[in-house]
């Protein structure tokens, strides 16, 4: 459990609290630890990159609070906690970003006509181990008059990603509209030859996939059509940064980012968090929604091969919320602690 930056250790102690209970009263058996890892944390003897990095490989699964601090910056002004998370999700291959983007029960969406549980329900699923911020461990800036960053775009990392995609269309419920199995292949194969490969690529893995309907769309097309059409998506796959900037913009058609919840992935390990950042506009006033955390915990518990207990506590957050349980951001006037209290009111009762 890495505790992060600003809402991080507010939200995470939601996951802590509700982790106890399983393990207590639901016979999980899961043991946590816990470490004070964030923007300051890499300046720190204790716990710079490397040492981070070390520590990450003797585990199977990561929990992870947002991370960052604007104010803690590198002389090429990105951010330091950046390092610690384009790390970890570069150093353990991490390549597959799988992010969610469903209407809860009891959440309305902003869009006109989305009012139904399911009514909005498909995945981004975004390329987390190269695109163009693989070059953030690279790029330059020369004589204070030139800046490059470069686009990696590999035969293996799309193979491996389309792959990953048209897995998880064939296992999902399809289309909210039509119960079709479609993925999306979102780009600029127009502009940019990177891309243009890109969806070569994702066509010739797909060929194995007949079940599955493939779809292409330019990323800037895709915005629109996320707002006019979601009920049409089921599966997106995507390069690394357009999969960051869609991700947000798609979790504000689910009540925003604070239900917006992911893993990032490989074959061996998983890394689980938040699709939103540290909040440092609402840290310390304790009014941090923590359902994407809480539900980034239950995709992990989930991965781990212990659905039951991800189910019972999805049951306890619905009920929560039907009756009524909103933090500020759903318009509410819950605490964190207590929209908290109100899902472990209800995890209490099953
Ligand atoms: P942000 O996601 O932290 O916040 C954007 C807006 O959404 C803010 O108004 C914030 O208050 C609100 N918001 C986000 N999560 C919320 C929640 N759970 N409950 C209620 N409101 C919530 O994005 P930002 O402001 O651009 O970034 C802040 C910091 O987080 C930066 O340092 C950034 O680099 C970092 N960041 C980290 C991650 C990560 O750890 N994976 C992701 C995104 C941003
Ligand atoms: C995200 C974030 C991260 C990203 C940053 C903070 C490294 O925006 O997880 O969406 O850009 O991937
Ligand atoms: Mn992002």
């Amino acid at each position: 459990m890495l505790q992060g930056d600003g809402i991080g250790p507010e939200i995470m102690d939601s996951s802590t609290r509700i982790l106890n209970v399983l393990n207590e009263n639901f016979g999980l058996k899961l043991e946590p630890v816990s470490y004070d890892i964030g923007a300051k944390s890499v300046a720190s003897e204790k716990w710079n990159l490397p040492r981070i990095l070390d520590e990450a490989r003797k585990f199977k699964a990561i929990l992870k609070a947002p991370m960052g601090d604007p104010s803690i910056v590198e002389e090429s002004g990105t951010e330091t906690a950046l390092s610690i998370i384009l790390g970890l999700r570069f150093d353990l291959d991490l390549f597959a970003n799988v992010r969610p983007v469903r209407l809860l029960p009891g959440v309305s969406s902003v869009l006109k006509g989305f009012d139904k549980e399911g009514a909005i329900d498909y995945t981004i699923i975004r390329e987390n181990s190269e695109g163009l911020y693989s070059s953030h461990f690279g790029g330059l800036v020369l004589k204070d008059d030139i800046a490059v960053d470069n686009q990696i775009i590999t035969r293996k990392g799309t193979e491996r990603i389309s792959r990953f995609a048209l897995d998880l269309s064939m296992r999902s419920e399809g289309s909210p509209a039509d119960g079709k199995k479609i993925v999306t292949c979102v780009d600029k194969a127009n502009v940019l030859k990177s891309f243009a490969f890109f969806r070569k690529i994702f066509r010739e893995v797909a060929k194995a996939y007949p079940e599955v309907e493939t779809r292409y769309m330019y990323a800037d097309a895709m915005t629109q059509y996320m707002l006019f059409h979601p009920q049409n998506l089921n599966v997106i796959v995507t390069e690394n940064m357009f999969g960051d900037v869609l991700s947000d913009l798609a979790a504000a058609t689910v009540g925003g980012l604070g239900f917006a919840y992911s893993a990032n992935l490989s074959h061996e390990r998983g890394m689980f968090e938040p699709v939103h950042g540290s909040a440092v506009d609402i840290a310390g006033k304790g009014i941090a929604n923590p359902i994407a955390m809480i539900l980034s915990t239950l995709m992990m518990i989930d991965w781990l091969g212990e659905g039951k207990y991800q189910e019972v506590v999805e049951k306890a957050l619905f009920t929560a919320i039907s009756k009524g349980a909103r933090t500020p951001d759903m318009g509410g006037t819950l605490t964190t602690d207590e929209f908290t209290d109100a899902v472990l009111n209800e995890l209490r009762k099953k």
